[in-house]
């Protein structure tokens, strides 16, 4: 915190702090892989300047570069002996002065978290709905910043979706088309083309999306940024949701109705496969995304 070391137990913020009663805060989740012989932040530098990206919308100004944060989290990894699958959390939150939306001259905190995590999904397989709540337009609130009260939005539509059953949502730009999922960029494949909404659909530019493109590039499939109807999505070949907790994560139903057929595509394995290679150290063209802790 602040650039601390300080106990989990210890690790406490005042009760006024700002972040908690407005949602003024930027954060990233990268995560850590075990190689052969260490442990690999993946795109860690990636991560933090979208986190610096994000604090700039909010003129949060924090006093730690993005090489200090750099150096901060794999410290953190290093000191908690973290070997496993880890889920690394930095945010830039404001602080406690006072009461009231103007944060001018409050605190501006950096914490790093890092914790074992494994799985996002229970299930290999997602089952979908659509949300009845549309992804936050860029006529409110910039999708594109990682913002923490960006995700009541998300959080709306995930308890929906769960509640009724369902592992996650797709949500919908305010136009109607597909945007994204809670925590995860979509992508599906029709005739033989990989396809995924545009900035212009209110997403976040994910990391794993922009992955997942030169993956595909590597497998000569075609990838396009466009705009995608439900009917694409509903009739697609295949579908998968993309992110740092989620990894790449077959879709198999949505609203009730089968992708291709039921169970992870075939471009979909491949992808999944190629991006475990990358993260876990196997394919040298991409060790250029990897920081090794030890
Ligand atoms: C709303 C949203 N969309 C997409 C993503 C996927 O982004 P990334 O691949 O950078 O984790 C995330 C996760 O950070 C997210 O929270």
């Amino acid at each position: 915190m602040n650039g601390d070391f300080v106990k989990w137990e210890d690790a406490k913020v005042p009760i006024l702090t700002h972040a908690l009663h407005y949602g003024t805060g930027v954060f990233e989740g990268i995560r850590a892989y075990p190689s052969k012989d260490n442990l690999n932040i993946f795109r860690l530098k990636d991560h933090i300047i979208r986190m610096m990206n994000s604090a700039k919308i909010y003129y949060m100004n924090s006093k730690y570069s993005v090489e200090d944060i750099i150096n901060r989290t794999v410290e953190l990894v290093r000191k908690n002996n973290l070997r496993t699958r880890t889920y690394i959390r930095p945010i830039i939150y404001v602080g406690y002065k006072d009461i009231g939306l103007n944060f001018t001259g409050f605190p501006i905190n950096v914490a790093i978290i890092a914790v074992p995590f494994g799985d996002y999904f229970d299930t290999p397989m997602l089952k979908l709905r659509t949300s009845s709540w549309k992804r936050l337009s860029e006529q409110s609130i910039p999708p594109m910043a990682k913002a923490c009260g960006n995700y009541l939005n998300s959080v709306l539509a995930k308890l929906e979706a769960c509640r009724d059953g369902y592992d996650d949502a797709i949500m919908l730009d305010t136009q109607g088309f597909v945007s994204e999922g809670t925590g995860e960029n979509i992508f599906i494949v029709n005739g033989g083309e990989l396809i995924t909404p545009s900035y212009s659909s209110s997403i976040l530019s994910g990391i794993t999306r922009d992955t997942v493109k030169y993956l595909a590039n590597d497998l000569c499939l075609k990838v396009i940024e466009r705009q995608i109807t439900r009917f694409e999505l509903y009739t697609a070949d295949e579908a998968f949701f993309s992110g740092s907790a989620a990894e790449i994560a077959p879709i198999v139903e949505v609203d009730q109705r089968m992708i291709g057929f039921g169970k992870t595509g075939k471009w979909t394995k491949k992808i999944s496969a190629a991006f475990q290679e990358v993260v876990t150290g196997e394919n040298p063209k991409y060790s250029k995304w990897l920081t090794s802790v030890y």
